[in-house]
């Protein structure tokens, strides 16, 4: 996976580090040619074919005159629009999970900590096609893959929702700016800025988005974390009994709540105490977690540990473009769970988290330091968070290995 610093034609000849100084969660920024010459990866057809899957989330937004309808799929072929009907699009969400090609554009944006990154959504849109006007909680880059679309802008004035319509368009909506973009042409959005995209002809638009959590969100997830890891919490050994009172004399009010069952529970919840590790913990986990429609494919037949080490020191190994690998410190966190590993082992699975692939040879050198690393990349390759081969499609040796092996 490409990753550099450099200033390139992505973002307009600006370095990452200038673009996230200037632009990132704070101003639009048109790049005309980001990418000279792109081509979508990923055909109309492929990409109706995507959103019959029931692994896959789509949604279909047409218009009649000022009538919007939303759908939700899989869709069907029959169930899409025909191509000669106007004012209709196709949303794909979490393309980057099924085609190759899309998961590795989204590398290029790896500028931008995994932590933040959500997913690229592609949408195919008919001539006059569109979602209307509105706003976006995310951070969004919007790449023009394939025909014309035409992006209205505005900075958020009132951001009151149109009343009965299914998706949600801005009552009042005037463009500062607009722009047409073409094939290879991006927009940055920071969240929070009104937008409308009409397409221009048929035309294919990619959207990888960053997505900002709510604080509310962050709250509500960490506090179910605190719940849930309670009793391995260090503060947890202090809740091991039962409520007693002993001293509890006879009332006159039975309603009334007991003051001392009230000083009691403040005075043991003052015990619940978090710090760093905790809270990285919660977010290491939270972040990593696969999304409700994501499926793994472990592999029907597994290689043996003796052939997948050697796959590995032959042709390295990949996360699955479903996986997601945060660390923090010593401690690594893949696709929900947590996982604690000594000295040794932190090299490689840093290298593996930060390129999502280590070569062959690095495998063999990981190897020869440590041979926990050997388990965990099995483990990993068995539950089908990471597979062999370095680089997507396997070399026709690994193949013959597997094909021994099956
Ligand atoms: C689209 O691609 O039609 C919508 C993208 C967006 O507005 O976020
Ligand atoms: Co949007």
């Amino acid at each position: 996976m490409t990753r550099t610093l450099q200033p390139s034609t992505l973002l307009g000849g600006m370095a990452p580090d200038a673009f996230m100084k200037r632009y990132w969660h704070k101003r639009p920024l048109l790049i005309r040619q980001a990418l000279p010459g792109f081509t979508a990866p990923l055909s109309r057809e492929a990409l109706f074919a995507l959103a019959g899957q029931d692994d896959v989330e789509s949604r279909l937004v047409t218009r009649s005159r000022k009538c919007w309808q939303l759908d939700h799929g899989p869709f069907d072929r029959d169930d899409l629009p025909p191509l000669t009907r106007r004012q209709w699009t196709l949303l794909v969400q979490g393309v980057n999970l099924h085609a190759p090609a899309v998961h590795d554009l989204m590398g290029q944006f790896r500028f931008i900590p995994d932590a933040r990154l959500d997913d690229v959504m592609v949408s195919y849109a008919a001539d006059g096609g569109g979602v209307g006007p509105h706003l976006d909680s995310y951070d969004v880059f919007l790449l023009q893959a394939h025909g014309q679309r035409r992006w209205r802008i505005s900075a958020p004035h009132d951001t009151s929702w149109q009343e009965g319509v299914p998706l949600r368009i801005l009552k009042h909506f005037e463009a500062e700016e607009e722009w047409v973009l073409e094939p290879g042409d991006m927009l940055y959005l920071p969240p929070g800025y009104a937008h409308d995209g009409e397409a221009i002809g048929e035309c294919m638009t990619y959207s990888i988005g960053f997505r900002a959590p709510l604080e509310q969100e962050l709250l509500q997830n960490f506090l179910y974390y605190l719940a849930e890891n309670a009793p391995e919490l260090p503060f947890g050994r202090h809740f091991d009994g039962r409520y007693a009172d002993p001293k509890q004399p006879a009332v006159q009010k039975p309603a009334a709540l007991p003051d001392a069952m009230v000083d009691t529970l403040l005075a043991q919840l003052e015990r619940v105490k978090w710090g760093r590790r905790e809270v990285s913990d919660f977010l290491g986990r939270w972040l990593s977690e696969p999304k409700s429609h994501v499926y793994f494919d472990p592999p029907e037949k597994p290689l043996t540990h003796a052939r997948f080490a050697a796959a590995a020191a032959l042709g390295g190994v990949r996360l699955s473009p479903k996986s997601q690998l945060l660390y923090e410190r010593n401690r690594f966190f893949i696709n929900g769970e947590p996982l604690e590993v000594p000295v040794n082992t932190r090299a490689a699975l840093r290298k593996l988290a930060d390129d999502r692939a280590i070569s062959g040879g690095e495998c063999t050198v990981f190897a020869q330091k440590d041979h926990q690393i050997q388990e965990i990349l099995y483990d990993w390759y068995a539950a089908g968070w990471l597979l062999p081969g370095a680089d997507p499609g396997p070399p026709r040796k690994l193949r013959a290995i597997a094909k021994k092996a099956a």
